[in-house]
């Protein structure tokens, strides 16, 4: 990976091979280095020549990277979009330039005529499986609050301010909440940005747990990285992650399956970041001109820890 957006290349070698310019976020996760793999496998194995840039979190060297690639004449273009808006111009440029854009994973606020297709998850519907699987799941095992009255305290770990994921998971979270008709037996106690890293997910579950270790009773992490820097923190401060607090996040990564196997975790909601081969073939039939939808909706699961070590034999990331 290169810094300051600028890119490397891959040439696959063959003829009549397309260029692909691709635009990462960074690599903050666990999630996110898995995706890059993934779409470099990917690229190789399509025989697709990959221009990559690692932005590493500033939207000002993805837009760099995206002007780079306009420069050099790519077949297409592809970006996960760090936040959502401010790509109205950029984008307007590749148009321009006539190369087509297709974004990945996270969404932007741009009028859709300006890219041709966006492969995505719902991020709405996983921030709602993570609160519907916790509802269920403080009913069946006759949960109480740990600091007595009739409401669960609930901590969320929210991912990075401005992108889409992070505030249509939130919502998808408290929206299920909302509607649940358990809505009152919850309550928000601290909700903040954990930056989508293992480091910002410790420090900030540390201050939660400051001023109100004693009540919270429920973590939603809303990626896999943070859930395991919360884990250490509760740990530190004498709690049982799993058991004490019960820990649902976004992501379903190996890091949160073997913490769902050590009983540290209780669920995970997969998001998956296995969509390189989507990505190429979407990328080919653009530039042969083929009609392509215009969103691509990606399937996910979910996986409670009860079912964690028969699945981890079967997880890719
Ligand atoms: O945009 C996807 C999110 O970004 C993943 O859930 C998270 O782990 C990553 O950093």
């Amino acid at each position: 990976a290169c810094s300051d957006g600028g890119a490397e290349s891959a040439d696959a070698g063959s003829e009549d091979s397309i260029t692909l310019g691709f635009a990462q976020v960074g690599s903050e996760s666990e999630w996110r280095t898995a995706n890059t793999d993934n779409i470099k496998a990917a690229a190789e194995a399509a025989g697709v020549t990959l221009q990559f840039s690692d932005a590493q979190q500033k939207q000002e060297n993805q837009i760099k990277a995206i002007r780079s690639f306009i420069a050099s004449d790519v077949d297409v273009i592809s970006f996960c979009p760090i936040v959502e808006t401010g790509w109205d111009t950029v984008l307007q440029e590749a148009k321009d330039a006539g190369i087509p854009v297709v974004l990945v994973d996270r969404g932007v606020t741009a009028d859709p005529s300006l890219y041709v297709t966006h492969i995505f998850a719902d991020a709405l519907k996983e921030g709602a499986n993570a609160f519907n699987w916790v509802d269920e799941y403080m009913t069946a095992e006759g949960k109480t609050p740990r600091a007595g009255g009739d409401q669960f305290q609930v901590a969320i770990l929210e991912g990075t301010v401005g992108s889409s994921v992070a505030a249509d998971r939130l919502q998808g979270f408290n929206d299920a909440m909302a509607e649940s008709p358990n809505s009152g037996k919850y309550n928000v106690i601290c909700s903040q940005t954990g930056e989508y890293t293992r480091a910002k997910g410790m420090e900030v579950m540390e201050s939660f747990l400051k001023s109100d270790g004693d009540k919270i009773d429920i973590l939603f992490s809303c990626n896999g990285d943070m859930a395991l820097g919360a884990i250490q923190a509760i740990e530190a401060a004498g709690l049982k992650p799993g058991e004490d607090i019960v820990i649902v996040s976004i992501d379903a990564a190996k890091g949160e399956f073997n913490a769902m196997i050590e009983g540290k975790m209780n669920c995970a909601v997969e998001h998956t970041p296995n969509f390189g081969e989507t990505l190429m073939e979407t990328a080919k039939k653009i530039v042969a001109g083929e009609e392509v939808p215009a969103t691509i909706e990606l399937e996910e699961g979910i996986f409670p820890a009860d079912i964690a070590e028969q699945e981890l034999p079967n997880r890719t990331y």
